[in-house]
């Protein structure tokens, strides 16, 4: 596409700056239990354009696991840690995926 092309502009095609509703206190989605959490709609759009179904997508950053329950929703596989063992423990028990805690001196083989 050049410069000024039509298609390139309006809601199907993504600018360089995206804006996604925050999640609220009384989002369906949000996660009182964690103070950062991300859109859904903000992994699924990055998940949607840089994976196909079946992919493996790693996070190590999870928090309330938002990159996880996208994948779940598109048919990504996804590994995904957090520091907060009490954060892992929560996304274990609200996605039904295997939880295995690790030491912080000890290496995932
Ligand atoms: C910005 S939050 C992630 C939010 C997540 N994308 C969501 O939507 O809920 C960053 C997470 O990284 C975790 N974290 C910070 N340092 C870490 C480390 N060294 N190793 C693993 N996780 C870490 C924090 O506990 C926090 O949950």
């Amino acid at each position: 596409m050049i410069l000024g092309d039509a298609r390139a502009s309006g809601p199907r095609v993504p600018d360089d700056v995206w804006e996604f509703p925050r999640v609220t206190g009384n989002s369906a989605e949000r996660c009182p239990w964690h103070p950062t959490q991300h859109p859904l709609a903000l992994m699924e759009r990055i998940i949607k354009f840089s994976t196909k179904p079946g992919d493996l997508v790693l996070d190590y950053f999870m928090g309330t696991g938002t990159t996880l329950r996208s994948c779940m929703k598109l048919g990504r596989s996804c590994v995904t840690a957090d520091i907060s063992l009490n954060y892992c423990q929560r996304v274990a028990e609200e996605t039904g995926c295997q939880f295995q805690p690790v030491a912080k001196d000890q290496s995932i083989t």
